[in-house]
């Protein structure tokens, strides 16, 4: 069995992601602060697990630490050893991820995701763990053109974007230090949303979220007065903008077929798209949310946000060739499981 240290895996990509992981039966180390979650999720993953037959006794560790406190990685590197165990790889999502947040609060950013990946980064060659995939973010790409391919120019429109392009930075860096030894991919995230189709597991920030999906949830269930929708004349079929929705259980996916491939291949770094290449606009997604959860969303029009753009969509044939990854799961399922995430757990 292949064990795997995963970062902040009771957030909400990193909690779909364990159960994938122990469904396709890799040991779990994970660590986790529980800045932007809880250890509720940790729970649910184990109830998951129960339900759907999927072994994790002995298969899943859980490890509460921060790692910017590069003791707390170490303890857990010399816990795996202790038990005569080695970790394998990493996936490392563990970090602040919210773009309005980080230009108030750059410093936080910087901080958190740098040091903790330099501290990770660092533990993992003392403990000759040389595999690596990386959360990044295609909020990284110059918005310019509507379909983003791997090339795409790379522009740091704001501190949560610099934060992932430095580590990319770094990680080609490291990469380049020995390239017989790392394997590394760098996986450029779009819009995951949904939830685990049980609905005990979802998106459920400790923190504020700025997120859409989170967004309309809270509007259809009256949290909030009404969604806001940033602009109704982009140059759209509808005005409003055109995004990329990934369901979080096809990125979970996407991850297992970089991780094969890593594993198949020679050392080598990558960076590579997780979207599903076709774009909804903002009042498509709410018409598909309405039609399917039979509910309201109200919404209203205000300015554009500075930095938006009208179609942000990937170009994913690299996925498709490379890693033979291809997401199944369409808007109905994200919009339907994301309301049923709500209602099984903030309705009773
Ligand atoms: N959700 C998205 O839309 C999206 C898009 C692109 C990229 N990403 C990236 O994917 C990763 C995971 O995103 P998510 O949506 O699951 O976010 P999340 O906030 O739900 O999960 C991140 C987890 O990391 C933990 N964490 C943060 N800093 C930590 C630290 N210093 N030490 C230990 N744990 C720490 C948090 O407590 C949380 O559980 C992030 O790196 C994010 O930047 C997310």
């Amino acid at each position: 069995m292949k064990n795997i240290l995963v970062t902040g895996g009771a957030g909400f990509i990193g909690s779909h992601l364990c159960i994938t992981l122990l469904e396709n039966n890799y040991g779990l180390y994970v660590l986790d602060s529980y800045l932007n979650s809880y250890p509720k999720a940790i729970k649910r993953i184990k109830s998951i697990c129960n339900i759907n037959g999927i072994k994790y006794k002995n298969k899943l560790k859980i490890f509460s630490g921060d790692l910017r406190e590069k003791k707390s990685i170490e303890n857990l590197f010399n816990f795996a050893n202790n038990c005569g165990e080695s970790i394998d790889s990493v996936i490392h999502l563990a970090g602040l991820k919210s773009v309005y947040e980080s230009i108030l609060n750059p410093l936080s950013y910087w901080e958190n995701n740098l040091i903790s990946t330099i501290n990770l980064v660092d533990v993992m060659a003392k403990n000759n763990c040389f595999t690596i995939v990386f959360s990044s973010s295609a909020s990284i790409y110059e918005n310019k053109k509507n379909l983003i391919d791997e090339n795409t120019k790379i522009v740091g429109l704001h501190p949560y974007a610099n934060t992932k392009i430095a580590l990319e930075k770094l990680l080609n860096d490291v990469f380049i230090s020995d390239p017989n030894k790392w394997r590394v991919a760098n996986l450029r995230y779009f819009n995951p949303i949904g939830a685990h189709e049980s609905g005990l597991i979802g998106e459920d920030p400790s923190v504020n979220t700025n997120n859409i999906f989170p967004r309309i949830i809270q509007a259809a269930s009256k949290q909030i007065r009404e969604l806001k929708i940033y602009g109704k004349n982009w140059p759209t079929i509808d005005g409003t903008g055109i995004r990329d929705y990934i369901h979080v259980m096809d990125l979970a996916d996407g991850h297992l077929s970089a991780l094969s491939f890593l594993n198949s291949n020679k050392p080598n770094i990558f960076n590579i798209n997780l979207g599903t290449g076709k774009g909804t606009s903002v009042l498509e997604l709410i018409n598909i949310f309405e039609e399917i959860n039979k509910v309201k969303v109200p919404y209203s029009f205000v300015d554009r946000r500075k930095g938006d753009s009208a179609i942000v969509v990937a170009d994913n044939s690299l996925a498709k060739s490379l890693l033979n990854f291809v997401p199944r799961r369409n808007i109905n399922s994200m919009c339907r499981d994301g309301w049923c995430w709500h209602l099984k757990n903030f309705c009773n």
